[in-house]
């Protein structure tokens, strides 16, 4: 157990989430790294590293930070730093955690996807097992109240076996499904596999992961679990959902959304039964908090691993590549 003295944490990529999502007048806060780090109580911003002039400028503003670069190596040779996060675009991560290893960092935090191929994803699993830096991947969805209450509802069987998983990734009007996967997609992806408690096997996949039209849809399987996964272009809103069908139940969990049933006997049929909403709610769902309390945690040695590997941003990784190799589109 470290002593009580303040955590450094210093940021790469000062773009959305590194810290503009902040200041997004609807979104549950913290709502980036930099909030994260602000509003925890044993936490500083010491430093932030940004290619880009303006974000540099903005961030200096927003978070009263002076110490900011704009190469990552020259901040980790002048700062000393606890836990680091790599909020870049993907096909960033890998040399920017190259880079970081090379350090001693405890702790990093690297956003998702893991990268922007599977060959990178591969060796940054290879370049990580050698170090001694621990590592999550910001895979929020598994820190959040409300998917954390589904998990526990599968594990009880209080509504009996899960049946089958239903979900949904929208991402806009002509969000191409490769892009859809490797963004929100992968954030899906990894929630089936933290539900289900299971690699994912795809069986089957219809659509073209290329297309500004055609939908994709993936058929997989966790263990004895079927689940359609349904992603890319045609809808001019944003969507990412769950619908779980357990034998006596039921429950649809989201952006925004969160409604839990269990069968009881029918209003409009005699003798049968039909599904009851429960009354159940999630106003927060400390996505982003609980994530960083785990990389604290981590950097205080109450933990050995974190809730969200490195390993888990790998094997969400494989099940995309698998999904868009299946539909001929690379
Ligand atoms: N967890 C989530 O819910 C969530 C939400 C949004 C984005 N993300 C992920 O976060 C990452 C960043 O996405 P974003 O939307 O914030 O992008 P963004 O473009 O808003 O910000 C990225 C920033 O990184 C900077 N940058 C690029 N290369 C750099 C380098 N080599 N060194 C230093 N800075 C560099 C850019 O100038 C930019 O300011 C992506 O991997 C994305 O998938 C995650």
């Amino acid at each position: 157990m470290k002593s009580l003295q303040r955590i450094r944490c210093a940021i790469i990529g000062l773009g959305r989430i590194g810290s503009a999502l902040e200041f997004d007048r609807f979104r549950e806060k913290p709502a980036s790294h930099a909030g994260a780090i602000m509003s925890h109580p044993d936490c500083d911003i010491v430093a932030g590293c940004d290619v880009d002039s303006e974000k540099r400028r903005a961030f200096r503003k927003a978070w009263n930070c002076n110490a900011l670069y704009d190469d990552c190596a020259r901040m980790l040779d002048e700062c000393e730093i606890d836990i680091l996060h790599i909020a870049t675009p993907p096909d960033t991560h890998r040399a920017i955690l190259e880079c970081a290893l090379g350090h001693t960092i405890p702790v990093i935090v690297c956003e998702k996807p893991l990268a922007a191929t599977l060959t990178d994803a591969e060796e940054m699993a290879h370049m990580a097992e050698k170090s001694h830096s621990r590592i999550i991947i910001n895979h929020e969805r598994r820190y959040a109240l409300n998917y954390a209450h589904v998990k526990k509802v599968i594990a009880s069987q209080q509504y009996g076996r899960l049946v089958s998983i239903a979900a949904k990734v929208y991402m806009g009007y002509r969000s191409k499904a490769a892009d859809a996967l490797l963004d929100d997609g992968t954030h899906m992806i990894d929630l089936l596999r933290f539900l289900a408690n299971e690699e994912l096997l795809v069986h089957s996949v219809m659509g073209d992961a290329a297309s500004t039209r055609e939908p994709l849809c993936a058929l997989m399987k966790a263990g004895a679990v079927p689940m359609l996964l349904e992603t890319g272009p045609g809808r001019d809103h944003i969507v990412f959902e769950v619908d779980l069908s357990f034998e006596r139940g039921r429950i649809v969990a989201g952006n925004g959304i969160y409604e839990e049933y269990e069968s009881a006997e029918s209003p409009y049929y005699e003798h049968m039964k039909s599904l009851r909403r429960k009354d159940i709610s999630f106003v927060k769902t400390e996505y982003f908090k609980r994530m960083f309390d785990d990389a604290v945690a981590l950097f205080k040695d109450e933990k050995t691993a974190p809730d969200s590997t490195l390993k888990d941003g790998l094997a969400a990784m494989r099940v995309i590549d698998c999904i868009i190799a299946m539909a001929g589109q690379k």
